[in-house]
């Protein structure tokens, strides 16, 4: 998929991995809107990459819908990159003894799964009125952000693992469904990535140092702008479909 003259709409683009997928995208010729929450960090990064930033909470039809409209209504909308989310803490039964809140598994996976979902769904429904964009017949790429934890699960982080595990689980059924449309379906699961989720406090140094231990190679985080970049690879190569794929530098998550 050639970006140069398409629209293309990244949520979760105020921070972090959603941010550098959108300056990528941008670099490459695209339209990008900006979809997230943090009006703050949504406006400045829409203004320096010549994008629009649209308020979007991804867990509401209204707000995607709008978000998704306005993205394509200048230019050919070719790719949605779902990166909002949330991380979540706990466990299934706490030291205490208590068990897991369902409010916050339930908010978790709203975020994160059905966020997800609701823009792919919304954004593929866009690109299907889109006129083809190549002799395949191609209209436009989703890329979704899973993580290793939906993969192999991480300790004490049983809602966000499940979050991740169920856009795992999307990807196939939704590539087969929207191969009549002409979308790709792809999803990325990120390892120990360096961005605003961990925080900033001496802690979160600390908690990524211990993050960091098991990856093989190169010995440290993943950057956000390798992240874009695979992004733009995923979306540039057109026989990708269909497929999960680790960006980890090879880690393998312990029990402990
Ligand atoms: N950083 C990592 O190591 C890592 C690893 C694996 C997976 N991930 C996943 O990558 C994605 C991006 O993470 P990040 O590290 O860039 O985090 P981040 O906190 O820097 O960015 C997440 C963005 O999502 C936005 N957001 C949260 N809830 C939203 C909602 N309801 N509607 C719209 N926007 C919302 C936030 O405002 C924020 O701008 C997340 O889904 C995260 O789970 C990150």
């Amino acid at each position: 998929m050639d970006l140069n003259g398409t629209a293309a709409i990244v949520s979760g683009a105020a921070s972090g991995l959603g941010e550098a997928t959108a300056r990528v995208l941008a670099a490459a010729g695209a339209t990008v809107v900006v979809a997230d929450l943090n009006e703050e960090g949504g406006k400045r990064v829409a203004d320096e990459i010549g994008g629009q930033f649209i308020v979007t909470d991804v867990t509401s039809e209204e707000s995607v819908q709008a978000a998704v409209d306005a993205a394509a209504a200048a230019r050919p909308l070719r790719v949605a990159v779902s990166c909002a989310g949330i991380g979540w803490a706990e466990r299934t039964v706490n030291r205490e003894g208590s068990p897991h809140s369902l409010a916050s598994y339930t908010r978790v996976i709203s975020v994160n799964l059905i966020g997800t979902f609701n823009l792919m769904r919304i954004a593929a429904a866009a690109m299907q009125k889109t006129g083809p964009a190549d002799a395949d017949g191609q209209r436009g790429v989703i890329v979704n952000t899973s993580s290793v934890a939906g993969i192999e699960g991480q300790t004490g982080q049983l809602a966000y693992s499940a979050s991740k595990g169920g856009i795992i689980g999307m990807t196939v059924p939704a590539a087969r469904d929207l191969s009549a449309v002409g979308v790709r379906v792809l999803t990325i699961c990120p390892g120990i990535i360096d961005t605003p989720i961990y925080g900033f406090n001496e802690n979160a140094e600390e908690f990524k140092a211990k993050l960091t231990a098991p990856v093989v190679f190169p010995k440290r985080m993943g950057t956000a702008a390798e992240f874009g970049h695979l992004v733009r690879s995923l979306v540039e190569n057109d026989y990708m479909n269909a497929e999960v794929i680790r960006f980890d530098g090879g880690i393998r998550f312990q029990p402990k």
